[in-house]
């Protein structure tokens, strides 16, 4: 089995259905409200763990009620939990509004992952002995640049979503071995709105790149080698939140397993197209029996 180590966020996700989302100082009436585990860490996580990995979360959750649910939706996944701190305070939320296209709009409270600034010894140490390291931006930049900087210093392959997009420090990006950003993330990073571009630029920092692009699959760039487009599957989505996130931690197993890029990102875009179909972040993962049987 593979040993994933992720450094990342938990959010508990508030998540109101729409039929639109409503404009500035508009107020528009919803048809459901749902409080489903979500943060991007805990996402790749849970993904990578039913897809197959042997999964350990470091992070922290609030001394919360929405923090106790968080931890127990990870450990029932299978994910570790022993480095997800308990901080004092609130867990971190996710403001989410879904409309009747599946596209959403979030904005994040980081609650206990802002107290993420640093890492311990016993942090340092899970990641030395995983095989890969997944990162993203929820957690302070110390905190991810630390992880990444360890994990690259011991030949742990080290994976970033760089969202919410800000600027990276040279310091992180030369230890990223592949960045996945989604198309706008991908634009900010490199000033290119067309991905080919964006992908050019980007392996200027980092030796892969794979920018995803929703329904229409993703771009995978290498240096020294020719960019390729995959599509994805044709489905119809209900929810989009966490399909970037079941992708990564999809793929992560895959390219652990060490499947070639090719299969590795059609069976990557098989779970994320599983995701979709239904609401929910964490709750819509598929386990690797739904993505094989895909
Ligand atoms: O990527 C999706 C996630 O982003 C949601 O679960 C939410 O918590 C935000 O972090």
């Amino acid at each position: 089995m593979t040993a994933i180590a992720v450094l990342g966020s938990t959010n508990m996700d508030l998540v109101a259905y729409v039929a639109r989302a409503p404009e500035r100082g508009e107020t528009v009436t919803g048809t459901e409200f749902r409080t489903i585990p979500g943060g991007k860490g805990a996402n790749q996580a849970i993904a990578a763990a039913r897809a197959g990995g042997d999964v350990l979360m470091i992070g922290a959750v609030g001394d919360d009620a929405y923090g106790v649910r968080l931890r127990a939706e990870l450990e029932h996944a299978g994910v570790e939990t022993d480095l997800l701190h308990t901080a004092e305070g609130p867990s971190g939320t996710a403001h989410i509004v879904v409309d009747d296209t599946g596209g959403n709009a979030i904005v994040v409270i980081p609650g206990a992952n802002g107290t993420v600034h640093t890492l311990g010894p016993g942090e340092m140490a899970a990641i030395a002995e995983a095989d890969l390291l997944l990162l993203q931006l929820e957690l302070p930049l110390s905190a991810v640049v630390e992880g990444a900087r360890m994990a690259h210093a011991q030949g742990v392959r080290t994976i970033l979503t760089p969202s919410p997009v800000q600027p990276l420090p040279d310091e992180l990006f030369g230890n990223v071995d592949l960045l996945i950003p989604n198309e706008h993330e991908a634009a900010a990073l490199s000033g290119k709105t067309e991905p080919h571009a964006a992908a050019e630029i980007l392996l200027r920092h980092v030796p892969e790149v794979v920018i995803t692009l929703g329904s229409k699959g993703c771009l995978y760039a290498a240096r020294g080698s020719e960019t390729v487009h995959f599509p994805a599957p044709e489905v119809t989505a209900v929810d989009t939140t966490g399909a970037g996130d079941t992708f990564v931690g999809a793929l992560a197993v895959a390219l652990g397993e060490g499947r070639a890029v090719p299969e590795a990102l059609a069976w990557a875009s098989i779970a994320a197209a599983l995701c979709v179909q239904k609401p929910g972040a964490s709750t819509s993962m598929p386990y690797r029996s739904e993505i094989d049987a895909a």
